[in-house]
């Protein structure tokens, strides 16, 4: 009976590896499984063995019918077919769940949605402008004629002679004070565009233009915004101080440095050995400016604040290279 088994299970195998589909597997699954198949025949074979042969062959013949079960288990897996019942049989539950990668926001965009969050609680509404600006808008109307020396401050690409890739988020000061009147809180998150390219420098950057204007604002309400959003980003206790400074469509203008992250203050490669690092350009919005959107003067005033985003991320997340952002590295990105 020992031989009748082999022979069964060597039969079995070979007619299982020459299918091709579904429907010969199961003509398979009936001949060897099924009630009147090879397997029953040869249990109803067991009861004439001799009673000490009786265990061994039980044994053989439940041997052969988990052998047979399993393979047409994985066979009709290949043919696309569900596995019968029995595959809980084989299915191996301290096998570890396979994990999802889940992706994450870019820690631009995350720095972004937090800053925009905290001037949204300021009471600050979102606002948009172009990519692809008229000279007019990045330059003449904020108070920087042609011929100025301030637009050496400046690496732009032309696209035509009047049209650029904006420098910086400011010419949406412009578009927002042509289309509404004051009292206006807005801040504006771009991409903007210089010639530049080295570790702090890359030519596309993010800024966050700010914009408050209404009657009687005065530095001092600069000075508490600035306060209130860098020791939100940075943590309660941040040293903030105000740096005399130059902006054309400003006046006064100034620059805010925060005590550096790194040393708190003792001097170090980062901050170049002053303890301060600069992080925002800022000051009050130049008479001309409004002029030249039609606001008077006399009646409005207000501040204006612009800021780089990948700097207040390298600062936050402690890295090196502004280069890192737009590599699109997945060892670098997984990490936020
Ligand atoms: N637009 C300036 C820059 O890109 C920053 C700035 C914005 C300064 C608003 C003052 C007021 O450097």
């Amino acid at each position: 009976m020992i031989k009748i088994i082999n022979k069964i299970r060597i039969d079995f195998d070979s007619r299982l590896d020459s299918i091709s589909d579904a429907k010969q597997l199961e003509q398979i699954r009936v001949e060897f499984l099924g009630k009147k198949g090879q397997l029953q025949e040869l249990m109803q074979g067991l009861r004439n063995a001799s009673p000490d042969e009786k265990p061994k062959l039980g044994k053989d013949i439940n041997l052969l019918k988990q052998h047979v079960e399993n393979k047409l288990n994985s066979k009709s897996a290949c043919f696309g077919a569900k596995p019968s019942k029995k595959s809980s049989e084989i299915f191996d539950t301290t096998l570890p769940g396979r994990k999802e990668l889940t992706g994450t926001l870019h820690p631009i965009t995350q720095i972004m949605e937090e800053i925009t969050s905290i001037f949204f609680g300021l009471g600050f509404q979102v606002e948009e402008g172009p990519e692809i600006e008229t000279d007019y808008y990045n330059f003449e109307a904020l108070n920087i004629p042609k011929d100025h020396p301030a637009r050496d401050m400046q690496d732009t690409f032309y696209i035509e002679d009047q049209t650029v890739l904006r420098t910086h988020t400011s010419p949406v000061q412009i578009h927002v004070m042509e289309k509404r009147e004051p009292p206006l809180r807005i801040i504006a998150p771009g991409k903007v565009y210089r010639c530049d390219s080295d570790v702090s420098h890359t030519p596309m950057f993010h800024q966050i233009e700010g914009l408050m204007v209404d009657e009687s604002i005065s530095f001092s309400h600069l000075k508490g915004i600035m306060n209130i959003f860098l020791r939100e980003v940075f943590g309660k206790d941040t040293k903030i101080r105000f740096r005399p400074s130059y902006f054309p469509f400003t006046c006064p203008s100034a620059e805010v440095d925060i005590e550096c992250v790194m040393c708190n203050g003792k001097g170090c490669r980062v901050c170049s050995q002053t303890g301060w690092l600069e992080i925002l350009g800022a000051g009050m919005v130049d008479p001309a400016v409004f002029r030249s959107v039609n606001y008077d003067p006399e009646k409005w005033t207000g501040f204006a604040f612009g800021l780089g985003i990948e700097r207040i991320a390298m600062l936050k997340f402690e890295i090196n290279d502004i280069r890192l952002f737009f590599e699109n590295d997945i060892r670098f990105l997984k990490q936020f």
